[in-house]
This record gives C-alpha cells, structure tokens and sequence, in this order.
C-alpha cells in the first residue's frame, strides 16, 4: 500500500439514486462499509440502498435536494455525528444544453444547472467541511466534467456550471493543503447514464457507469487529488487549448450535439 493509499470507513455519496453515483455506492459497498446516499426519488434510493446492504454494507438514505443547503448541513451534521464520515463525494448533477433546430437553451435551464451542480456541490462542500477540518482529515470529490476544462458549444450553461464547481474545488485545495483535508477534482468524459439519453450527436470514449465508477474509486483509493478520464479525450484537450480558438473549434466539428427536447 503507498503512504498516499486511502480506505473510507463511511462514504456519503449525493445523486447516489441513478447513474454514475448509484455505481460509486456499488463500488464501496462492502461487509462493515458505510454508506451514506442522498439523492430526490426515493424509490430508487430504495433500491440503490438495498443492493449495497446485500453486498454487506451500513447504509443510510436520505431524501434530499442538495440545493436546500440548511437539509443537506443536517443530513450530514446527524449522520457524522453517528460515525465519522471520511469521504463525500460531491456527484449530484443535472445536464442540458441546445435543443434541434438552432434552438438555444433556456435561461430556467441554465438556472436549474448553475443551481445543482454548483450551488448544491458548494452546500455539500460547506456541510462536510467543519467536521474533517477539525478532525484535519477526511476527502471530498467533486465530480466535475471535461466540460470544465474544454466548454461544450452545445451545452454552455452546463460547462459553466461545471467550471464554476471545479474552480471553487482547486480554490479550496491550495486553501486546505496544509489542514489534513483532501480536495479531489473529478472530470469524467462521456458515461452511459440518463444524462446523455437525449444527446444527438458523438459520444466518443462512453463508458458505463461501472467502468467509471470503478476507475474513480481506484484512484481516490491511491489518494489522487485530480482524476480526469478518459486519457484519450484529456489529452486531445490538452492540445486543443493551445490552439487558437477559432482552429480548436474548426477540429471540434465533429463532437457537436444537440438535445432531443
Ligand atoms: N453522464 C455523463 O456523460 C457525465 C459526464 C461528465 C460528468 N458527469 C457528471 O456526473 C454526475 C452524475 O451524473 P450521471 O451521469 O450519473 O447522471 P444521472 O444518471 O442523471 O444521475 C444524476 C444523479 O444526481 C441526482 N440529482 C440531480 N439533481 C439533484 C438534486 N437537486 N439533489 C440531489 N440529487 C440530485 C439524481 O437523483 P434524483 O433525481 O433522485 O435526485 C441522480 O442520482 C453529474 O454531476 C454529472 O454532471 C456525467
């Protein structure tokens, strides 16, 4: 195991319903693990919590909006005072963008993004952040999106959304390097979930949930703090930024979208 190697003992997970985040419960449920999910339908909760529990972990559920902040601070305040939680993972998200016919997303959309996937990762943040600064321990992923660092011109409210949640993740990162509390910037690419179903347009390098959730949970294991996947779409990134803007989006042609609305 390398000194940087990490176990949790109780992970809170939020969007832990559906996709990639029901995979990550999967992923740590084991005998003794616990497990923390929060997320809005409670029936599938139900079913995400039942599963872990068959694979021998302790789960709690919460029904939860993660941008009601005063709910989530509770919910997190209540569990960890029952056990210490050492790792959160930040999922929670939404998806949108343009629908056909040159038809730009609306602002009650962008409005519902900014809301989730930035405020709501910010309210989970600050409900977790107190306990593990001052036990000086303890990790919190923020799952992100290639999107933060590559903008998508089919989907600019969510890529903002998304850069907003990764930058206030690398703010906090320096801030807390020194306090024992590890920030862990997650930037997936394309994954077979509910988010990509009305994507109309290339989707290279999908991978499922399980492979995804599988590879993020290898790598916070082994303690690192940026995970960015898949390799190939990083590093065509990588090259695109040192393009000048109007040639990355001439080479980008071939990964424009819309959504079926
Ligand atoms: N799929 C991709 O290609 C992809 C790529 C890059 C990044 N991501 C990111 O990965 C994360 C997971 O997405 P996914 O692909 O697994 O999508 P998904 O299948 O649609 O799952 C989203 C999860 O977030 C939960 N959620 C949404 N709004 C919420 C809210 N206000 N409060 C609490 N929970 C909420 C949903 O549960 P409820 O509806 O029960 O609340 C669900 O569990 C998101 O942050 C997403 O942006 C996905």
């Amino acid at each position: 195991m390398s000194r940087n190697s990490y176990r949790p003992d109780f992970t809170v997970i939020t969007g832990a319903s559906a996709g990639l985040g029901a995979a990550l419960a999967r992923a740590y449920a084991s005998p003794g693990h616990r497990l923390g999910l929060i997320g809005r339908s409670e029936s599938r909760l139900v079913s995400v919590a039942d599963e872990c529990r068959k694979a021998g972990a302790r789960v709690k559920f919460m029904v939860t909006d993660v941008t009601d902040a005063e709910a989530v601070r509770k919910c997190i305040l209540e569990w960890d005072r029952e056990h210490p939680i050492d790792l959160v993972i930040a999922n929670a998200g939404v998806f949108d963008g343009h629908g056909p016919d040159g038809q730009m997303e609306r602002m009650d959309e962008i409005d519902v993004q900014v809301r989730i996937n930035l405020l709501g990762l910010m309210a989970t943040v600050n409900a977790a952040l107190p306990h593990f600064r001052e036990r000086r321990k303890g990790t919190i992923a923020l799952v992100g999106s290639l999107a933060a660092l590559q903008p998508l011109a089919d989907a600019p409210g969510y890529s903002a959304s998304k850069a907003g949640a990764m930058a206030y993740g690398e703010a906090l990162q320096e801030y807390l390097h020194d306090e024992g509390v590890r920030i862990a910037l997650i930037y997936p690419g394309h994954i077979e979930t509910a988010q990509v179903a009305g994507h109309v347009g290339a989707l290279p390098h999908l991978t499922t949930p399980e492979a995804a959730a599988a590879l993020i949970k290898r790598r916070l294991d082994r303690g690192h703090t940026v995970i960015a996947f898949p390799w190939q779409l990083v590093w065509l990134i990588r090259a695109g930024r040192l393009l000048p803007w109007r040639w990355r989006a001439l080479a980008g042609r071939g990964f424009r979208f819309h959504l079926r609305k």
